[in-house]
């Protein structure tokens, strides 16, 4: 097959992997545009390839062409699984630190103060892959809010990849990836596997219980109505276009109570777009204004 021409067909590499053609690729990208936002471009074609050729082995076929077919006839279920295996998931545990700091000695405090009557602060980690961000955001809660007299601190993390959710919902993870967290908050917040889960590490329940992990795409309805006190949308907006960042800055803004927080990824920007949010910080955005009436 050669990969150097122009117009590319669906077929069978001389290794006998199946080849991604032209009509299938844009197939794809089409699809995976319209119902998830993420544009992926010209040059993601050899990543589609491979992650999309997972899924047709685990489904017994030997072309795009046939899988295509597959997507459009049967809907819903395996729109999913082609979503699911096109996210880019990499997280870390307390990535961009200087948004767990803000929200210890700024965000936190301020909500709290916002929120004295009724003691209900909430928090959304908006594109949480496998949980690492709500899980942070939750062990700073513990370590700044005073137990007595409780909060009533909920903390939402949802994604629309249904298999980072199943994940982060267990709250196991291998000890490498807590190896960057000081020792205190180690053994403050985590349990650490025997037997069987030797290597690994597991989310103590007072920790977890502060989190509820959804599958939500961020372009359909919310079923929540907020007020949110902080946002981490973080990492995800770089996948969308201009025109679906923007309509989901102004969402944002809907669902965050006056004086809330939106904490975004350290290569995006809301930098000139007509929103009423005030930039406080690095890639920290204060909602001002009065809340929209209902
Ligand atoms: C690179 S991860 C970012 C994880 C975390 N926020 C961080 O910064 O470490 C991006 C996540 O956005 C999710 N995502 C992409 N498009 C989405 C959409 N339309 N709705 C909800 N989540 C989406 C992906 O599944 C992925 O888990």
């Amino acid at each position: 097959m050669s990969i150097g021409s122009s117009a590319r067909s669906s077929g069978l590499e001389a290794s006998g992997y199946p080849i991604l053609g032209d009509a299938e690729f844009d197939f794809i990208r089409h699809v995976v545009r319209a119902n998830a936002g993420i544009a992926l471009g010209p040059n993601k074609r050899q990543l589609v390839q491979s992650r999309v050729a997972r899924r047709l082995r685990e489904l017994g076929m030997s072309s795009f062409e046939e899988y295509c077919q597959h997507v459009r006839e049967s809907g819903p279920e395996e729109l999913v699984a082609l979503i699911n295996a096109l996210t880019t998931n990499v997280t870390s545990f307390f990535r961009e630190n200087h948004h767990f700091e803000a929200l210890a000695s700024t965000m936190l405090p301020e909500a709290m103060a916002r929120n004295a009557a009724s003691r209900r602060i909430r928090i959304w980690s908006a594109g949480c892959s496998t949980g690492e961000e709500a899980y942070c955001i939750a062990m700073v809660a513990a370590e700044v809010m005073p137990l007595t007299p409780r909060w009533d601190l909920k903390i939402l993390a949802t994604d629309i990849d249904s298999n980072v959710i199943e994940q982060a919902e267990r709250g196991i993870y291998p000890l490498e990836r807590v190896a960057t967290i000081p020792q205190s908050r180690l053994r403050r917040f985590f349990r650490r596997g025997t037997g069987p889960e030797a290597g690994y590490v597991r989310v103590r329940p007072e920790v977890a219980q502060l989190v509820t992990f959804r599958t939500l795409n961020l372009l359909a309805e919310w079923p929540m109505r907020g007020p949110f006190d902080v946002i981490f949308c973080r990492n995800v907006m770089i996948y969308f276009e201009q025109r679906t960042r923007e309509r989901l800055i102004e969402r944002f803004a809907q669902i965050l109570a006056p004086g809330g927080y939106l904490c975004i990824g350290h290569s995006e920007s809301i930098h000139g777009l007509s929103s009423p949010f005030k930039s406080v910080g690095q890639t920290i955005y204060q909602r001002v204004g009065e809340p929209r009436v209902r």
